[in-house]
């Protein structure tokens, strides 16, 4: 339970993550001021609140940044360009988002001397794994200037809580899926294609034999761990991931059980770049941040095709979540 209304800065809160991250703020009575340029997110992805207050501004900017600083006890930064791709095509432009912004971020937070800064890492730190599940101490080798970007991250994140006493916690997410998700953006996730295919009679593509496996984790979940690490004491790295792993022939088929679809998937040519297995252990999530994944695969499958099925108006109303 919050003592006090804290004042938090969402950084990126009208994209996918984001805007679940800011419902659930909303619900436990915190004042929240996104701040978003609307490249990928969306202001109906928001309620109407009388304690959200929405910026139209870029990280990028730094005044844009301070200003939205100003009067926050705490922030949470997603904002960023998240696509793998992008950032292999055009890592300069992705470093501006991902190394320029998150610095902007991460220093007027510093300035401001908020009681937290919480930010979205990302499982592309690591590579191709050594061994399964990672920890966090795990070797680093990112395979994308993304996932080297997320490291330049949390690499400044830890010198800034040297140089200013910043506290933050950098959260590593996995595969994260879940209302909202944008299966039409070349950069959806897995999830969200194989789903969109599906629905639409269509064969789900796959690159290779579909053996690679993923961890995925719901949505829901995440937004429970960003509040959590807003929260906690604790500072430094942690993942946020299931620690369980599927592959995308049992996921296709699980997707087949549950929309009533069953169409064999297409197999393309595999993808030299593609990670074959991953999972993240979760162990620290659950010590630092008391909390455990509470959707299974099932379940949160279940409750994006509840939604992707439902009429786009009705969105707003169905979105269940877990106490
Ligand atoms: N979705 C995943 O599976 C996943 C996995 C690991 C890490 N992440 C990280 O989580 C965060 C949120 O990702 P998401 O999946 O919700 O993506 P998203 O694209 O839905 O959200 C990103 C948001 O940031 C905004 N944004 C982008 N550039 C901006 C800028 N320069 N200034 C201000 N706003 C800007 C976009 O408009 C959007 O609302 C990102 O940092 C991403 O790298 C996501």
């Amino acid at each position: 339970m919050l003592t006090f209304p804290p004042h938090i800065l969402v950084t990126g809160g009208a994209g996918f993550i984001g805007s679940h991250s800011v419902e659930l703020l909303l619900e436990n009575n915190v004042n929240v001021r996104v701040l978003d340029n609307l490249s990928s997110g969306h202001l109906s992805n928001l309620p109407s609140h009388p304690q959200l207050e929405v910026v139209v501004g870029d990280i990028r900017n730094s005044d844009d940044v301070h200003t939205a600083m100003q009067g926050m006890t705490h922030c949470l930064h997603l904002a960023a360009q998240v696509s793998v791709a992008n950032s292999v095509e055009d890592p300069i432009g992705s470093a501006t988002h991902n190394i320029l912004g998150a610095l902007n971020v991460m220093h007027a937070a510093a300035t401001a001397k908020v009681s937290k800064l919480v930010y979205a890492s990302s499982a592309a730190v690591y590579g191709i794994p050594a061994q399964l599940p990672l920890l966090e101490e795990a070797d680093l080798q990112p395979l994308s200037p993304y996932g080297l970007e997320k490291w330049v991250d949390e690499r400044y994140a830890t010198l800034l809580g040297s140089l200013h006493g910043l506290p933050s916690l950098g959260l590593r997410y996995f595969n994260v899926y879940g209302p909202r998700q944008d299966p039409s953006s070349p950069y959806a996730g897995v999830i969200a294609r194989f789903l969109d295919r599906l629905m639409n009679q269509q064969a789900p593509t796959v690159f290779g034999d579909g053996l690679q496996s993923r961890d995925f984790i719901y949505v829901g979940d995440i937004a429970s761990a960003n509040m959590a690490a807003l929260f906690s004491p604790q500072c430094g790295i942690c993942n946020v991931a299931t620690g369980q792993q599927i592959d995308l022939l049992e996921l296709i088929d699980l997707l087949g059980q549950l929309t009533n679809c069953h169409l064999a998937p297409q197999h393309l040519p595999a993808k030299a770049e593609d990670i074959r297995y991953s999972c993240g252990d979760n162990q620290r999530l659950s010590e630092w941040l008391t909390i455990e994944p509470k959707w299974s695969l099932k379940e949160g499958l279940s409750e994006l095709i509840n939604y992707v099925r439902k009429p786009y108006f009705a969105h707003d109303q169905q979105i269940n979540r877990r106490a």
